[in-house]
């Protein structure tokens, strides 16, 4: 059940028609990206757009050798921006305050809602989209070849085209796993296994926990991606010390 009759139901979408999309089209969803709310009026995020084919090209090889990243008529990278406010503080004689934690957490959350607006209005064309959270494998390199100055920080990519798939509906965790009233409480061992269930039909080998587990478990892509993101992190002027 949705609320939102305008909603267009939501799939990633991995195979896409070679058409272009139409002039001015990717502008079009970038303006309605713009219109997403935004914490104290600082719209932290800026999207670079892959038109080049070989840095295309590039760009997949260091995200995993994502197929879809190099078919996509449209790839965005999001990324998280307190650079061009500190110009704006600057270019009127302003000191710029010193705060990466939260420049960081508020940046993240502005660039994440403006991306799901952009997704949320290519859907509503019958666009299809995935975003790629891989170019954190080579995310030192892909700052490097993008030219991303100090302030700004690669959050993950987003592929815009025709569908050229109809993937079913994927499967999510229950409702009472994601919704909580007054305190947080954590999951009992039977709302465990019904999550699990529910979430068998999005694997190929039926367990969802070993799929989480090659992400998120001992020696998995998660940890595999830390040391590269924290180098990054502390280059793009994110990071900080107990101290300051
Ligand atoms: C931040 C983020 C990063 C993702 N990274 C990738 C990726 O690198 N490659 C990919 O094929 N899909 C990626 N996805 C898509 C997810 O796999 C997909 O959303 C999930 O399996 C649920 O499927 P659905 O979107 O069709 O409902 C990503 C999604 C998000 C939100």
């Amino acid at each position: 059940m949705t609320l939102d009759p305008i909603l267009a139901p939501h799939r990633s979408i991995r195979v896409f028609r070679p058409e272009p999309l139409a002039d001015g089209m990717t502008e079009r969803l970038v303006a309605d990206a713009q219109r997403a709310p935004s914490d104290a009026t600082g719209q932290m995020y800026s999207f670079v757009r892959i038109r080049d084919r070989a840095l295309r090209r590039r760009v997949s090889e260091l995200s995993g050798d994502q197929r879809h990243i190099v078919e996509a008529p449209e790839f965005l990278i999001v990324c998280a921006d307190i650079r061009r406010l500190t110009r704006v503080l600057e270019h009127r004689d302003q000191v710029p305050g010193r705060f990466p934690a939260t420049g960081l957490h508020f940046a993240t959350v502005d660039a994440t809602l403006a991306a799901q607006r952009l997704v949320d209005a290519a859907e509503a064309v019958g666009l299809g989209t995935v975003c790629i959270g891989g170019i954190l494998t080579g995310i030192e390199a892909l700052v490097e070849l993008l030219a991303l100055p100090a302030g700004v920080m690669p959050l993950f990519g987003v592929c815009i085209g025709w569908p050229g798939e109809e993937p079913v509906e994927r499967p999510r965790v229950a409702m009472a796993s994601v919704l909580h009233a007054d305190r947080y409480r954590d999951q009992d061992a039977e709302a465990i296994e019904r999550d699990l269930n529910a979430m068998a039909s999005t694997t190929r080998s039926g367990d969802w926990a070993r799929v989480l587990a090659r992400y998120f478990g001992a020696g998995g892509i998660m940890e595999q991606r830390e040391a590269g993101l924290r180098r990054t992190l502390e280059h793009q002027g994110f990071a900080w010390t107990r101290e300051g």
